[in-house]
């Protein structure tokens, strides 16, 4: 249930970036900016549902410190930072940067989401959570 949801939700976020990297690699820059809005929100949104309830739900159980949970958090904040960048560049009309950090949070993006998808995900379908409930309260997260 939460491996299928969130699993989801990462496929809707690289379509939200597909069309964005289309219009950098074509200069077509109103369309950029345009398309980076629902592209950012999508991400923050993801990023969160985890931050703010799925993660939470998981520490109750196997307990916070440097483990994996970790990880992602410091990872999420690096793809923040990347994202942000990547808006700069837009705005900058700067092709060059905007294809590079785009190139970056692609890569960044999808060795987390492997994580995720593989360990984290599994991990959380195997504790005694309300997977329900869990996916009612991150339906509802706002970005
Ligand atoms: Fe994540
Ligand atoms: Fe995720």
């Amino acid at each position: 249930m939460i491996q299928e949801f969130m699993t989801r939700d990462h496929r809707e976020c690289d379509a939200l970036y597909a069309p964005l990297e289309e219009a950098i690699s074509k200069g077509e820059w109103d369309r950029a900016l345009e398309l980076f809005v629902p592209f950012k929100r999508g991400m923050l949104r993801h990023f969160a549902m985890e931050e703010e309830v799925l993660f939470p739900a998981m520490e109750e159980f196997v307990g916070g410190g440097e483990g994996p949970i970790y990880v992602m958090k410091m990872e999420h904040n690096q793809i923040r930072s990347i994202i942000n960048s990547l808006g700069e560049a837009i705005e900058a009309k700067d092709q060059q940067k905007a294809l590079g950090y785009g190139e970056t949070f692609m890569i960044m993006t999808q060795q987390h989401n492997m994580k995720e998808e593989q360990i984290l995900y599994p991990m959380a379908e195997q504790l005694p959570l309300d997977q329900n409930g869990i996916v009612e309260k991150m339906e509802g997260v706002e970005p």
